[in-house]
């Protein structure tokens, strides 16, 4: 049973959620030899040994149940030259991997090219969590590069680091 407070309504939760920076994620991977993913800003490290990361994911997303099933997941961090990725990989009806630049890794996760970093993650655990899904991800691989300024995603609007 949901209890609704009116002080709870949803656009007041993402009003509020919203004010928390985050980075923005891409989260792919090889589906019958097609690239699939999702922008996630709800990416997070959440521990060093083991590695895990976790993101999550709306229960009503229709692209989950295809990457879930896939044995290795790319998440990769957008730089701020990858707004356009960013949007990409959220829309409802398009290609979204039209004119991005990426790669498949051995086993089939995708990592975009230019990006501030990037894992190489296989699904460890899933929580139900209200209407999203806490995904815990194993770290498999991963390599960063801090010169490349990441993207910002912060109060619903695309940002960037100042110098
Ligand atoms: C900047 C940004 C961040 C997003 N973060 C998440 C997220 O953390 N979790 C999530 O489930 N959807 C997130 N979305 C929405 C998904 O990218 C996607 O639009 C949604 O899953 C609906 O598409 P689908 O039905 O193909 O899954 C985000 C979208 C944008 C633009």
């Amino acid at each position: 049973m949901t209890t609704t407070i009116p002080v709870l309504d949803e656009r007041r939760l993402r009003h509020v959620f919203g004010a928390f920076p985050s980075g923005v994620a891409a989260v792919a991977a090889l589906v019958d030899g097609a690239p699939v993913g999702i922008a996630a800003s709800s990416f997070t490290s959440v521990s060093l040994d083991p590695p895990l990361v976790s993101l999550c994911i709306a229960r009503s997303s229709t692209t989950w149940p295809l990457l879930r099933a896939v044995p290795r997941l790319g998440v990769s961090i957008l730089s701020a030259a990858q707004e356009r990725a960013g949007r990409q990989l959220a829309a409802r009806r398009a290609d979204r991997f039209a004119e991005l630049s990426w790669r498949p890794t051995a086993d089939g996760a995708v990592l975009l090219d230019g990006a501030s970093g990037w894992l190489e993650t296989s699904i460890e655990q899933q929580v139900r969590a209200g209407d999203h899904d806490i995904v815990v991800l194993r770290v498999r691989d991963l390599d960063a590069d801090h010169d490349i300024n990441p993207l910002v995603f912060h109060a619903s609007q695309f940002r960037r680091l100042e110098p």
